[in-house]
């Protein structure tokens, strides 16, 4: 892989938050440069060209950046050889809590972006809509159990079929790593200025059984490469409709792992 390709998409996908100041400039650029998902979403081809993209609990919204950014640089001819297509994102949703990266995303994107829309919103609460790939990427032990199972069902609800679902956790089984990327979890946010948050963690049997009780197929990679982690990404895909549901829409390329 292109270390100086890496380099280049991560300017772009960073540049946006510098005038939001120091915090949000940095922490882009710390959370895109060192966390191995945002590239493996890319290099496999997890994310289907054409889709509408929910992405709950987005934080600052440095995935959208990311997306954003990846795609202009494969239209613009910089793409490293060897890669899927760069997807095109039809919509993209994000719904976060907390107002500070909310504010943070619009100031990066704009709260108007054509294709990039940001809301301050409670994602045991709101509506889902109807998209082909939702993303929950270390949001759901901030959540107790019984709302961790409602969010998932509501998330099987609004996906199309054939839709996908992308999830990271940590692994409560995954011992001393587990315990060290839920201390790490808990300084930061504490440092992002909220409160010690409670978490509710399960082991990844637990979170395979829940997801395939919903009808996902679910595959499974660890995803904390470079650090002592036990986290986890989670590829949990709806079957495609009967040949007769009309209601299909035929989605772009999308690896598989
Ligand atoms: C560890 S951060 C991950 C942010 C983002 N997914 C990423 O990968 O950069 C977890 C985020 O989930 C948000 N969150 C937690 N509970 C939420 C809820 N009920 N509704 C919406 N967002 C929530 C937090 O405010 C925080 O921004």
């Amino acid at each position: 892989m292109s270390q100086t390709f890496l380099a280049t998409l991560l300017d772009a996908a960073t540049e946006p938050y510098r005038p939001g100041g120091k915090f949000a400039y940095h922490f882009a650029r710390g959370k895109l440069g060192t966390d191995p998902i945002f590239r493996s979403l890319l290099r496999q081809g997890l994310i289907p060209s054409g889709g509408r993209i929910l992405d709950l609990g987005c934080g600052q919204a440095v995935f959208a950046s990311w997306l954003l950014a990846a795609r202009r640089l494969y239209e613009a001819g910089h793409w490293p050889a060897g890669w899927p297509e760069a997807p095109r994102i039809a919509t993209l949703r994000g719904i976060e809590l907390m107002p500070r990266d909310v504010a943070r995303a619009h100031q990066a994107l704009g709260a108007a972006h054509p294709l990039a829309r940001i809301e301050l919103g409670d994602i045991c609460a709101c509506d889902f809509g109807t998209v082909d790939v939702v993303t929950i990427l270390d949001v759901l032990h901030y959540i107790d159990p019984p709302r961790q199972h409602d969010v998932l069902r509501r998330v099987r609800a609004a996906l199309t079929p054939g839709g996908r679902l992308i999830l990271r956790i940590g692994d409560a089984n995954g011992g001393l790593p587990f315990r060290i990327s839920n201390w790490v979890d808990q300084v930061v946010t504490f440092v992002r200025g909220h409160r010690l948050p409670r978490l509710w963690c399960r082991p990844l049997s637990e979170w395979r059984a829940l997801l395939e009780g919903l009808g996902f197929t679910v595959d499974s990679q660890p995803m904390s490469e470079g650090k002592p982690f036990a986290n986890v990404m989670l590829v949990a895909r709806l079957p495609e409709a009967a040949q007769s549901d009309t209601d299909t829409r035929p989605l772009g390329s999308a690896g598989a792992i």
